[in-house]
């Protein structure tokens, strides 16, 4: 009997970036119709190696093969060519375009290829056909634009599906999808494995790997830690391999150890954003409470804590602190009342990529480093460096740029900001979008923690998990509206479902 060469073999896959070994010696074989999952602890090396695979970045050392034979992959266009397509996490469908010429994009008129005759007609139709083969029921004229990011996602996948790809690269696919956008996704890898296109699928969820995954390759510090097969794809295996350790438990669970009484914590009343100005949103966050926000994606979270934090304007609101009524016209009125938002966009608002870490790290707070307009370079090294610590940021010295950090950790950088200060609210917006297993627990001891201190923390996540676990009690939107809030003992998956989608009307009712 004779073993079917694997469609793809990576071995001694070696890289190296200034101050960092990213991969060492890294091998990686996938089979045809194989969903091979790449999981490890943030700057394990996952994007890295995938980068070298897609031709986006140049290997070190190490060879490549495609059906055994010896490949080089020095762009993304020769990638495709050889049947490989990468789905990125920051997407790189063009939005001002329709879906059918971003399906289309990157790919000329070659030999024979029946874009040589440019028929539009035909285009939209393959466009069409390849929507509907991935369940997404829209015309391929529709612009980018105008579809959600899961829906993005998907257009993203019927182009790789289009360009003839035999192996799809996903990094992080899920990691802004909600639950049933998640869920359809799930069910696209598993139907792509039925057409025997093989799927490399990075994700820190660890049930979505449980799930789907033939086979479980796990990096640790740029090297090989192992792999699992099938239905030995647990969530404690995996978790044990990542970190080289047993990890304390995951969630010990929420104390309800904040205070509801009037007029202690943080009150917000008739706040009215400019995205859903007919729906009135009142709540109010303990003492030493967490107050978790779930809804789907576009419910109005963020809206709510960019308008409370002063970003963006309220039509009308009430705010009070301890019982005192507040006037935030702006973050700065936000920040001198104590109150923070760690947004959802490390790119666009949490983090300066072209500064280094100490400088992210001490930016909000330069007030307290500097000394007769100097900056104490030292304390603000050091208060770096702690905040580092705390949180496990891996990085080789504070002062690498904040770009060349892999996902997770950028995240931890926005996160060790507001260490530095003594809030008194705190608003977090998915605070563990793309971070490992191990940093996740750290993060919401952290959580935990502040609320113990006696802040008012909230706490917006689409990931059921977290929002259940982390939360004293749970606040649910759907479409603009604060569809009802659960006390801890109603806590269930369902619940936060039904309220999610709007379909617990009793609670709409008493909302009114
Ligand atoms: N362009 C770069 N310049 C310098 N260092 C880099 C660069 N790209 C990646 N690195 C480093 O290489 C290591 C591996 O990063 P990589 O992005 O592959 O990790 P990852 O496993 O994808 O992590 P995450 O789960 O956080 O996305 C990290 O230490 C990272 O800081
Ligand atoms: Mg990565």
């Amino acid at each position: 009997m004779t073993v079917p060469t694997p469609i793809l073999e990576m071995e001694g896959i070696s890289k190296r970036f200034p101050g960092v070994v990213a991969l060492d010696q890294v091998s990686l074989t996938v089979g045809t119709g194989e969903i091979v999952a790449l999981i490890g602890e943030n700057g394990a090396g996952k994007s890295t190696l995938m980068k070298i695979l897609g031709g986006a970045i140049s290997r070190d050392a190490g060879t490549v093969k495609i059906d055994g034979n010896p490949v080089e992959i020095s762009s993304p266009r020769e990638a495709s060519a050889l049947g490989i397509e990468f789905i990125h996490q920051e997407l790189s469908v063009l939005d001002n375009l329709d879906a059918a010429a971003n399906i289309f994009l990157r790919r000329e008129p070659t030999k024979g290829g029946f874009l040589k005759l440019i028929d539009r007609k035909r285009i939209y139709r393959e466009a069409d056909e390849l929507l509907r083969k991935i369940g997404l029921d829209l015309p391929s004229r529709t612009p980018l634009g105008q579809l959600s990011l899961a829906q993005q996602q998907l257009v993203e996948i019927a182009r790789a599906l289009g360009a003839g790809a035999r192996i799809i690269i996903m990094d992080e696919p899920t990691s802004s999808l909600t639950l049933s956008e998640t869920r359809r996704l799930v069910e696209i890898v598993k139907d792509l494995k039925a057409r025997n296109v093989s799927v490399i699928y990075i994700s820190h969820r660890m049930h979505e790997v449980e799930e789907i995954a033939d086979r479980a390759v796990v990096l640790r510090d740029g090297k090989n830690a192992g792999e699992i097969k099938g239905t030995e794809i647990t969530h404690e295996r995996m978790v044990r391999m990542m970190v080289g350790r047993d990890l304390k438990e995951f969630f010990k669970g929420a104390r309800g150890n904040g205070t509801n009484k009037d007029g202690e914590g943080f009150e917000v009343r008739r706040l009215r954003t400019l995205r859903y100005p007919q729906h009135l949103v009142s709540f109010n966050v303990g003492k030493g409470e967490v107050l978790g926000f779930a809804g789907l994606v576009g419910a109005g979270r963020s809206e709510v804590a960019r308008a409370i934090f002063g970003v963006e304007e309220a039509i009308e609101t009430e705010v009070a602190l301890n019982g005192k009524a507040l006037h935030i016209d702006d973050p700065q009125d936000a920040i001198t009342h104590g109150i923070y938002l760690v947004p959802e966009d490390r790119r666009l608002s949490g983090l300066i990529v072209d500064f280094n870490v100490r400088e992210n790290i001490s930016l909000p707070n330069l007030d307290s480093y500097s000394s007769a307009k100097l900056i104490n370079r030292a304390k603000e090294a050091k208060a770096a460096l702690d905040a580092c610590k705390a949180i496990n940021i891996k990085t080789p010295t504070t002062e690498m740029r904040a770009a060349n950090l892999s996902g997770g950790n950028q995240q931890k950088v926005v996160l060790a900001k507001w260490l530095t200060f003594s809030p008194r609210v705190l608003i977090f917006d998915e605070p563990t979008r793309g971070i490992d297993v191990g940093a996740k627990a750290e993060i919401y001891e952290l959580i935990r923690k502040l609320a113990a201190e006696g802040v008012s923390v909230i706490v917006i996540s689409s990931e059921m998990e977290e929002v259940l676990g982390i939360s004293d009690r749970i606040a649910v939107m759907h479409e603009g509206r604060l569809t009802g809030i659960l006390e801890r003992p109603q806590f269930s998956e369902e619940a936060v479902m039904r309220l999610a989608t709007g379909s617990h009307t009793e609670a709409q009712n008493a909302q009114k």
